[in-house]
């Protein structure tokens, strides 16, 4: 059973519990699951996906995928696909709307987005992104800004990017009980600082410097971990030594899970898509035959047709 199949009184009325507010099991196989069978996701019809259930599939060895998310609709496909986690990503920004980087995200942005992939969704454990400069200036500064996107937009969890640096942030929003996800390696909110978007973790001092950040952030309570633009070997090597699932953007296979953005994914995207990307898909090419066919359509008096037409 997937997600459209669930009845309304089937339904959890938050993350993670039951509308009697009974701790949930633990999720089972299915067939309609995106892993096909013993799977994080798609077996039990009564909640979204925890961060147990993220826990549990690393011990038992069981990778997942992740994908962004911007707005109740695509989001509702996602998770009938199966998807187990969604990302209200700030990559919102560049990929949503119009932005040239995530630098510009707000917070009121973050909030909007994630409340309509909330809406849309009823199984996967949705992930607000926290933007640039919500929770930088004080751990509760980003507690403030966590607190909304949990209060307000309804997410199971939160991200935010930084290793060492970050750490105290991250304890504190645990610490308040706000799952957090971090993200390490590349963290394109330092896009001007690192003068564009270059591998991390190349060489042995930075190699050294992601592994203390995996470790930092896995000390503070983080319940995941991104790995953006690493070394695979570095990626599977920092995977092996955390107890907490890796989640590789461009960090090669040896990650517990993979994160793309979807529209890279769909191929929706225009132009150039960084070399870590595989596209499932030409949407961009689907879509833009359907306005032109449209568009010949009415241009020529053919549509609407009388099925079309009221009498
Ligand atoms: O904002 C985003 O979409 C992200 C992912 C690429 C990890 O941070």
């Amino acid at each position: 059973m997937n997600a459209s199949q669930l009845s309304p009184a089937q339904t959890q009325n938050g993350q993670g519990q039951t509308a009697q507010g009974q701790a949930a099991q633990s999720p089972g196989g299915d067939k309609a699951s995106a892993s096909g069978g013993h799977s994080l996701y798609g077996g039990v019809t009564h909640r979204r996906v925890t961060v147990r259930d993220l826990a549990a599939a690393k011990q038992r060895g069981e990778r997942w995928a992740m994908l962004t998310a911007y707005d109740a609709l695509t989001a509702g496909v996602f998770d009938e696909a199966g998807i187990p986690v969604l990302l209200v990503g700030d990559s919102a920004g560049n990929c949503h709307l119009g932005y040239q980087t995530t630098v510009p995200v707000t917070m009121d942005e973050m909030v909007m987005l994630s409340a309509a992939v909330v809406r849309g969704t009823e199984r996967a454990l949705i992930v607000g992104d926290m933007p640039f400069g919500s929770y930088q200036e004080s751990p509760a500064q980003g507690l403030r800004n966590a607190a909304r996107l949990m209060k307000e937009a309804g997410v199971g969890a939160v991200k935010l990017e930084g290793g060492e640096r970050s750490a105290h942030t991250i304890e504190l929003l645990v610490d308040a009980g706000v799952p957090v996800m971090a993200h390490i390696g590349l963290t394109p909110q330092s896009v001007h600082a690192l003068g564009g978007y270059p591998v991390q973790g190349r060489g042995e001092e930075a190699a050294h410097k992601l592994q203390r950040d995996a470790k930092a952030v896995q000390e503070a309570g983080a319940f995941a971990v991104v790995l953006e633009a690493v070394p695979a070997e570095l990626a599977a090597h920092v995977t092996e030594s955390l107890a907490v699932p890796t989640v590789g953007i461009g960090a090669g296979s040896g990650c517990d899970a993979q994160v793309l953005v979807w529209t890279d994914m769909a191929g929706m995207t225009a132009g150039r898509v960084p070399k870590f990307v595989k596209q499932y898909a030409d949407l961009r090419g689907v879509l833009g035959e359907a306005a032109r066919a449209y568009a010949a359509d009415v241009l020529d008096g053919s549509f609407p047709a009388p099925e079309h037409t009221f009498k």
